[in-house]
């Protein structure tokens, strides 16, 4: 058994974009710009936006940090959005999710400039990513294939059956592993809440990879999958005795993979290390750099 080391990887990634932005930063160019916007307060949404601007720093690139009461209506919330959209000192625009429940979600996702959408939730980009056109890819999927390319971890030809449908990870793996991407021309099975147990079963226990993005701690276990799996665990669960876990039986699953990601230290640090990737094509784009 063998880690998907996140860390390590993410920060070989963001190593590579500090010497980037160094450079156009010699030349007389503005740093990279991260906006992202919190709302109200969620202990788990305050560590990932922490790891966001730290990462900001790492890479060399400036970030606001704008937080709002829960209280802030929809249309509030709009309103700012549209300011940010029209500012040309930011390349980037994040809105924390979730958002409190008297916000629509997808209106606020909608109402994000594509061209400074770098989670890729934006209904442009991910159908842009769809249909394999240049675009932000959602973060953490984007995420996952990093890894997979950094330990040289083939999916061409290969069975990957992923474990969730959600539109930030489930649905998003499932398209761009099997697109025909780099990392991609994989065969896929997206299965989730309503696939029957059997089948589930059949499907996890002759895959290739196996990506769970369900949210329960211990979701996957030895009996699921095959000698030789590529586990990759996008879980983060915190228990009642403080511990982050991911979906993913761990103690009891790791040494029946060949790879496997551990939590924490695994997809979580990929997220950041994406978002760096495509704040980075944003910024260039805007100054019509290669
Ligand atoms: N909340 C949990 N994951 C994410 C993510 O990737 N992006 C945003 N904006 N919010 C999240």
């Amino acid at each position: 058994m063998k880690l998907l080391d996140g860390k390590k990887c993410a920060e070989s990634l963001v190593g590579d974009i500090a010497r980037k932005v160094a450079g156009y930063v010699a030349s007389g160019l503005r740093k990279p710009h991260m906006t992202i916007i919190l709302v109200g307060e969620h202990a788990p949404s305050e560590s990932y936006v922490k790891s966001k601007i730290k990462s900001c720093e790492n890479a060399g690139f400036d970030s606001a940090l704008l937080r709002f009461p829960e209280t802030i209506t929809e249309a509030e919330l709009l309103a700012k959005i549209e300011e940010i959209n029209g500012d040309q000192s930011t390349d980037g625009l994040i809105v924390q999710l979730p958002l409190p429940k008297h916000i629509n979600q997808q209106n606020i996702i909608n109402a994000i400039s594509p061209d400074k959408d770098i989670d890729g939730f934006h209904p442009t980009n991910f159908g842009r990513m769809t249909l394999g056109q240049k675009a932000f890819r959602p973060a953490t999927a984007y995420g996952i294939c990093k890894l997979l390319q950094f330990y040289e971890i083939p999916t061409r030809g290969k069975h990957c059956v992923v474990i969730g449908r959600s539109n930030i990870v489930g649905k998003p793996i499932s398209i761009m592993l099997s697109n025909d991407f780099d990392i991609g021309n994989a065969t896929v099975t997206l299965t989730h809440i309503e696939t029957p147990r059997e089948l589930l079963l059949d499907e996890t226990r002759r895959a290739d990879i196996v990506i769970v993005a369900v949210g329960i701690p211990g979701f996957v276990t030895e009996d699921m999958v095959r000698e030789g799996v590529v586990l990759i665990d996008v879980g983060i669960n915190r228990l009642e005795d403080g511990r982050i876990v991911g979906d993913v039986d761990f103690a009891n699953v790791k040494n029946k993979c060949s790879w496997i990601t551990p939590v924490p230290g695994g997809v979580g640090r990929m997220t950041v290390a994406a978002l760096m990737i495509n704040t980075l094509m944003a910024y260039q784009n805007n100054f019509h750099l290669s």
